[in-house]
């Protein structure tokens, strides 16, 4: 239910939990992650007899934050910041926060201290809490869990445990920017492309530790689970956090992605020979143009995709700058276990692009099962060893191997 009036709209979660964070309807770049639908940087107040907030927001949304906490209460009734991650869409606004309420005293995790210093300098006391930690709010217990590398070596998340809320910060998060905070006034349909990009383009090379902090809260009751960014959960927490599971142990559909760019055609007609021969052997194929096309709208597919098909023309004897961005995004992300192949045309340097995308979808964890080039303009012939390249791939994607 929504409270309060105009824009500002606090929401309660469960008795004494409220959403107090901010709405960013335009932003489009969330450091180079598309952000088509917005998004929101979520703050929560839990009220027991004493009163924390847990993360704040982006700065430039500080008096937003506070606008909703004051119509819940005086703004000096705060006895508790928890920072659960240092990243400045949720820390920000910690600097205003202490200025404006300097009594308050700031909880974090000990990696988080040490990087709120090198981010904020040394005038703000911290006091560092671990795994297991416990405040007491009276009537609300807070629960700290280290989850490093989820999304930062210093991520926390904090549970409540009497009205059974985890508020995990980045995990589970979807930048979504909506008038509606819950799972179930969206939808799962709704929501969950816009999970699956968010893990896709920033949680994705921590699997191994996603898995741990899932097993850390096995056996803890959950019934809400409020993030850091766009809806809260309550209503499908089995399905996202299943999705998760997947998701984290890598698992991928027999799909194929062909992402490639062009500067005469040449490589688009590989590509698009590549696509008859995969899609002749039955598998569902995506194709992306890089240049005009997103990356992080590609990494949301390359997420549950098993083949990944990448081509680049020949420039200055390297890879083609849209495409070396795409692989050099793609090695940081390091979707492991995918298999893999690269293409492409050249002029008079043969073997230079090959060995340099080879080298980063290697470094991403894949396999390069083919690699094809192809001097200047493909004539029919080209043409069939592309077509029995994507057959080949596709054998390879429907064995899993
Ligand atoms: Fe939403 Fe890692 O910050």
């Amino acid at each position: 239910m929504n409270k309060g009036k105009g824009t500002l709209m606090q929401v309660e979660l469960k008795q004494g939990i409220y959403w107090v964070g901010a709405v960013d309807w335009n932003i489009r770049d969330f450091h180079g992650y598309s952000t088509h639908k917005g998004s929101s940087y979520n703050a929560y107040l839990v009220v027991g007899e004493k009163i924390a907030l847990v993360d704040t927001v982006k700065a430039p949304f500080f008096a937003e934050m506070m606008g909703r906490i004051k119509e819940i209460i005086p703004l000096e009734k705060i006895d508790y910041l928890i920072v659960n991650h240092v990243e400045m869409d949720h820390s920000g606004s910690l600097p205003q926060f202490k200025q404006a309420l300097p009594h308050v005293e700031v909880l974090c995790s000990p990696r988080a201290e040490e990087e709120l210093k090198l981010h904020y300098g040394d005038a703000i006391p911290l006091t560092v809490v671990k795994t297991g930690d416990v405040l007491e709010l009276g009537g609300k217990t807070l629960t700290f869990v280290e989850v490093p590398m989820v999304h930062w070596p210093d991520s926390m998340v904090t549970y409540v445990k009497e009205a059974k809320v985890l508020l995990p910060n980045d995990a589970f998060g979807q930048h979504i920017a909506s008038t509606e905070r819950f799972d179930d006034e969206l939808g799962w349909e709704a929501i969950r492309p816009e999970a699956q990009k968010y893990y896709a383009n920033i949680v994705m090379p921590y699997g191994p530790q996603v898995l741990k902090a899932l097993e850390a809260l096995q056996g803890i009751e959950i019934e809400v689970i409020g993030p850091s960014h766009g809806i809260i959960w309550r209503k499908y927490i089995p399905e996202i956090t299943a999705t998760y599971k997947r998701w984290a142990k890598g698992e991928t559909e027999k799909k194929a992605l062909v992402v490639y760019d062009t500067m005469w055609g040449s490589t688009e007609l590989m590509a698009k020979a590549i696509l008859r021969g995969l899609v002749e052997e039955g598998i569902p194929t995506k194709v992306y143009r890089l240049g005009v096309s997103d990356n992080s709208d590609i990494v949301q597919e390359v997420l549950e995709t098993r083949g990944l098909l990448v081509g680049s023309p020949t420039l200055n004897n390297g890879v083609f700058p849209s495409v070396a961005e795409f692989s050099t995004y793609i090695k940081g992300l390091r979707p492991k276990g995918r298999i893999a192949a690269v293409f492409g045309s050249y002029g008079w340097g043969k073997g230079s692009v090959a060995k340099a995308l080879t080298a980063d979808l290697q470094a991403a964890g894949m396999e390069v099962a083919e690699e094809l080039q192809v001097q200047f303009v493909p004539q029919q012939d080209a043409l069939q060893r592309c077509e029995e390249l994507g057959r080949r791939m596709a054998k390879r994607i429907k064995e899993g191997t």
